[in-house]
C-alpha cells in the first residue's frame, strides 16, 4: 500500500512529465514519422499549429482526468485497462508536442490551469461513484473525437502528418469511449454534454492562440 507521501510524489511526477516541454516519452513512434516533410505556407503552418495546440491541450486534461480518477475511484476490474488507456494518452500527448516544434511553434501556456481544473474534475467524480467517474471519461472521450472529425477537415490538406496523429489518436480515444462504457460508465444525457460542449469551447478557443 502506498503512503499519502508515495502517492503525491507519484502525482507531481505525472504532472511535470505532462507539463514540462519535452519531459514524455511516448512508447509507439508518432503515425507522422512515416510521412515525408512538406513544404507549407505561413499562414497554413500557424493554422496547422493552433489546431495541434488545441488538440494538445485536449491531452493535458486527458492526463489530469485519468491521475484524477485514479486516486479516488476504485475501479476494481478495469484499473488495468485505465492505466493502459492513461499510456496512450501520452502517446497522444508526445506526437502533438513533437508536431507543434515541428510546425515551429509550442504547447499552449495555459496548460498548467487546464491540468489543475482537469484534475479536480477527475478526482471528484471519482470520489462520487465509479459509474460516474467512467462516465466521465466516456463523454470526454466523446468530446475529443468530435474534435479530432473536425480539425481532420479544418487542417490544410498538405498537412497530412499532422492528419496522420489524429487519425490514430481518433481510432484510440473511441477504443476509450467503448472500455469506459462497457465498464460501467454512464452515459451522459444530451444536456450534460452540450454543457460540456461549451465549456471545452473555453479551451478550444483559447489554447488556438496561446
Ligand atoms: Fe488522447
Ligand atoms: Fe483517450
Amino acid at each position: 500500500m502506498l503512503s499519502f507521501i508515495d502517492k503525491a510524489v507519484l502525482q507531481l511526477d505525472r504532472a511535470l512529465q505532462t507539463l514540462v516541454p519535452r519531459a514524455a516519452t511516448s512508447s509507439r513512434p508518432s503515425p507522422a514519422l512515416l510521412l515525408d516533410d512538406v513544404e507549407l505556407t505561413d499562414k497554413e503552418r500557424k493554422h496547422a499549429a493552433g489546431l495541434m495546440r488545441i488538440n494538445h491541450t485536449g491531452e493535458v486534461c486527458a492526463q489530469a482526468l485519468y491521475a484524477g480518477q485514479a486516486t479516488t475511484a476504485k475501479l476494481a476490474k478495469v484499473r488495468q485497462d485505465m492505466q493502459h488507456a492513461a499510456d496512450e494518452e501520452i502517446d497522444h500527448l508526445v506526437w502533438c508536442e513533437q508536431r507543434l516544434y515541428d510546425l515551429g511553434s509550442q504547447p499552449s501556456i495555459l496548460n498548467p490551469f487546464f491540468y489543475g481544473a482537469s484534475f479536480v474534475i477527475g478526482a471528484g467524480a471519482g470520489l462520487v461513484s465509479d459509474k460516474l467517474s467512467l462516465g466521465f471519461v466516456a463523454a470526454t472521450e466523446d468530446q475529443v473525437c468530435t474534435h479530432l472529425d473536425k480539425h481532420m477537415t479544418e487542417l490544410p490538406k498538405s498537412d497530412l502528418k499532422s492528419k496522420a496523429v489524429l487519425t490514430q489518436m481518433h481510432t484510440d480515444e473511441a477504443k476509450h469511449r467503448a472500455m469506459a462504457l462497457q465498464a460501467g460508465g454512464y452515459e451522459f444525457p444530451q444536456p450534460v454534454m452540450a454543457v460540456m460542449t461549451h465549456i471545452s469551447k473555453v479551451m478550444t478557443t483559447t489554447t488556438y492562440r496561446i
